[in-house]
């Protein structure tokens, strides 16, 4: 089965812009989580679609769907999120195994409530990638030069741009592969490793990339949040 994991149980303190956690506030005539429920939502392979919500947030949450998405009510769960965005994912996970049990064949796909430009295209291909490979990740090439500093001072290093990507949402696992790997993570682990993907990498296992978007964006600074106003009505995608 196919299960999807909207993942809000953030608040948004880079946003410092508003009262409410920012995948409440208003895109063009709805918020944005709706925008990305409903991305979701035309993807008819999901069985069933979790959506991750600050416990504080449940409530509202709940009237969101009620108001914009009553239609497809019984496709979507609320369940509350974990403390960081991992603990949101294995709660996501655990929510699967209690209502559909544990099975090889469950595929997650965890992707950013702030990433609302998300196509269908993408999530058709994270799918897939995930059931043939087992995880995938969404990317785009790095436009800029990616410089590192170990310091914050001087650059420690310029990796070949060729080699470099920016990573984004989708990022669609094997339930049972992604569940086995962040239980063998240590507990300094689980604290620093706060990309799913990662969770992989650090153990070896090869993570599957899918073609993403520059449009794809993910809200995360009041900046942010004017370009995603503009951007709203005017993307099609594919
Ligand atoms: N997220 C989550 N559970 C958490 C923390 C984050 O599900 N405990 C989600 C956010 O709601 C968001 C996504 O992960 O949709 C990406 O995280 P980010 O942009 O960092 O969101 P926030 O944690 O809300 O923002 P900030 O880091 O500025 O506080």
């Amino acid at each position: 089965m196919i299960f999807g994991a909207v993942l809000a149980g953030g608040i948004g303190t880079r946003m410092h812009m508003a009262d409410m956690p920012k995948q409440f506030l208003s895109l063009g005539d709805k918020p944005i989580i709706v925008h990305t429920v409903e991305k979701f939502l035309t993807c008819t392979d999901f069985d069933q679609i979790y959506i991750g919500v600050h416990p504080d947030w449940m409530g509202y949450m709940d009237d969101l769907l009620e108001k914009y998405t009553a239609y497809a009510r019984d496709r979507i769960q609320i369940i509350a999120g974990g403390t960081d965005r991992n603990s949101t994912i294995l709660n996501v996970v655990r929510a699967i195994e209690e209502g559909f049990g544990e099975s090889d064949e469950h595929i997650i796909v965890t992707h950013d409530a702030v990433r609302p430009f998300v196509t269908l295209r993408m999530l058709e291909e994270s799918i897939q990638a995930a059931r043939e490979f087992g995880a995938a990740d969404t990317v785009m090439p790095a436009v800029d030069t990616i410089v590192e500093s170990v310091d914050g001072q001087v650059i420690s290093d310029i990796p070949p741009r060729s080699r470099m990507y920016q990573g984004q949402t989708p990022q669609s696992f094997r339930v049972s592969l992604l569940k086995s790997l962040y239980l063998s993570l240590s507990e300094e682990e689980k604290g620093i490793l706060t990309d799913a993907c990662k969770i992989c990498v650090v153990r070896n296992y090869p993570v599957h990339l899918v073609r993403g978007a520059e449009t794809n964006i993910k809200i995360t600074t009041p900046g942010d949040y004017k370009i995603a106003q503009a951007m709203v009505g005017a993307i099609t995608g594919d």
